[in-house]
């Protein structure tokens, strides 16, 4: 039983109802979105790629010009493209389909993504993998892009160069926990409370989408997401996922 005072309940309720409308309607506003862009993103690719067959007819000088031309406005079709899907994926998220997982392996398949670009700029990836790890109910696909890319991401993106990235596992009684730790300076003490929410970005290119969709996929897995924030020094962003009942007979 709560003790709370009835004007106090009332009020968080009250606060809680208006986020959950806030996001219906984001949801809404994200599919109506989706659908009006992503039929010309699509037909602007489609001529994209017969503009670049034309290329080999075109003097020398002009084809390096026109094929750089058409590479950029490529690269930024895909980015609406992708960014679309995030939206889309927030908006709809599509049914987990859950597979008994070694969250080991999961991430060493996402640091794949993120090694290239991290190599280049110096960023070490260090991995402090417990052995044996119990094996977690996930859906991979979504939590490996949804939560270790965007987490990778963010702690690349943090560092900019010159770094380490430190993925750890660990396992608890009742949880697999998996950490991903960055030495980029961390968060700004004011933006803790705001970095979990839908749109905050301190970044010029940012969509502040990365952590409110991860954050909602670890809960949909019946976990958690965490910051534990060292200013001036790096963060952690810390996932705790339930060991499942159903693989604990199993095991
Ligand atoms: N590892 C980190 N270290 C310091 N700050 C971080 C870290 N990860 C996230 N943040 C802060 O939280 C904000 C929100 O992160 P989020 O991933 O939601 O959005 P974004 O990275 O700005 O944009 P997007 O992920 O949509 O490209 C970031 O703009 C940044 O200020
Ligand atoms: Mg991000």
């Amino acid at each position: 039983m709560s003790t709370l005072p009835r004007n106090k309940k009332q009020a968080e309720i009250d606060a809680r109802e208006e986020a959950a409308s806030r996001m219906a309607y984001v949801g809404t506003l994200a599919s109506g979105l989706a659908h009006e862009i992503r039929s010309p993103l699509n037909a602007m690719k489609l001529n994209l790629g017969l503009l670049g067959e034309m290329a080999p007819a075109m003097s020398a000088e002009k084809r390096a010009e026109f094929e750089r031309c058409v590479r950029l406005i490529e690269r930024e079709v895909d980015g609406l493209q992708e960014l679309l899907s995030e939206f889309l994926a927030f908006a709809r998220p599509p049914r987990m389909q859950m597979l008994a997982t070694d969250v080991n392996d999961l991430i060493s398949q996402v640091i794949e993504l993120v090694q290239p670009e991290c190599r280049g700029k110096h960023i070490e990836i260090v991995r402090d993998f417990q052995k044996d790890l119990y094996p977690v109910g996930l859906d991979q696909h979504q939590f490996g892009r949804g939560v270790l890319l965007n987490l990778l991401t963010n702690a690349r993106e943090q560092i900019k160069e010159h770094g380490t990235i430190t993925l750890r596992t660990r396992e608890t009684p009742e949880h697999v926990e998996l950490q991903v730790e960055d030495n980029g300076g961390g968060v700004k003490p004011e933006d803790e409370p705001k970095i979990f929410e839908l749109f905050f970005s301190t970044k010029e290119h940012g969509t502040g989408l990365g952590l409110p969709i991860a954050r909602r996929i670890v809960q949909e897995h019946g976990g958690e997401l965490l910051l534990e924030n060292h200013p001036g020094r790096g963060a952690t962003f810390i996932v705790r996922l339930p060991k499942s009942k159903i693989l604990e007979y199993k095991k």
